[in-house]
């Protein structure tokens, strides 16, 4: 049936707003595979920087990704990110696919052939999917959609803990310049963008713990799926 809803639990929002490691965890004490739409455009950007394309040139991109293999596999409580088979898990945040990300994820040749990859990947339910159009465009049907925000000094000081701990030149103002430009393009992009689904549960995440927004989205799970059993 068309509005059946699918065991998705779908988690969307900014850069810096808690998804990946909410969830991780998430899928961790449910038992649900963890995707992480946002590696998978940043292994299809690294791929064009390697190649040197024109990355508004969708011409190119459209060749580029009809040859491309993209897998993700769990090992150990990680998730392993693969480019033609190359593990590039550790490859996949460096400054220049950071820049270089929301372009290629604009492209809608790009984004038509990851949907369908992530169609495949979450065939089986018991998913926890993030990104920007998990609960709006890839998942629509998801049993459970959160939309995670928070203050954007709160977004760049978790990236420049997450990405720079070993430096102590990080300047929180270029993180901030660069969040900004990276969400601006992620809004404001005609295919797909990010958005608050309409049935999507708000959840400012800038003065919460990882365990707090993890406890929050699990419940929420729980609850719905008890409300399903008594309808
Ligand atoms: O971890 P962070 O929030 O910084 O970024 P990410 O989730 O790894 O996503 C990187 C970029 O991929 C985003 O800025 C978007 O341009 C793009 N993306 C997208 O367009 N759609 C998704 N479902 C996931 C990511």
């Amino acid at each position: 049936m068309k509005n059946e809803k699918v065991d998705v639990i779908a988690i969307d929002g900014p850069a810096g707003s808690g998804k990946s490691t909410t969830a991780r965890l998430v899928a961790q004490k449910l038992g649900f595979t963890y995707l992480d739409t946002g590696a998978m455009y940043r292994a299809v950007t690294l791929k064009s920087l390697r190649q040197g394309l024109d990355l508004e040139n969708e011409a190119e991109l459209s060749s580029l990704v009809s040859t491309t293999k993209i897998e993700l596999c769990h090992s150990k409580g990680r998730l392993k990110i693969t480019l033609d088979d190359e593990n590039v898990t550790h490859k996949l945040r460096s400054q220049n696919v950071n820049l270089c990300v929301p372009k290629v994820a604009a492209m809608p040749v790009v984004r038509k052939w990851m949907v369908r990859l992530q169609h495949n990947m979450g065939a089986k339910g018991k998913l926890v999917a993030e990104g920007r159009d998990i609960g709006t465009v890839v998942f629509p049907n998801a049993r459970l959609k959160i939309y995670l925000v928070a203050s954007i000094e709160a977004r760049a000081k978790r990236r420049a803990k997450d990405f720079f701990q070993a430096s102590s030149k990080i300047n929180l103002n270029n993180v901030i310049e660069e969040l900004k430009s990276r969400d601006q393009i992620d809004c404001t992009r005609e295919t797909a963008p990010l958005r608050k689904a309409d049935d999507a549960i708000e959840l400012d995440t800038t003065n919460l713990t990882i365990e707090q927004q993890v406890d929050f989205i699990v419940k929420q799970w729980n609850k719905n799926t008890e409300n399903q059993d008594k309808m």
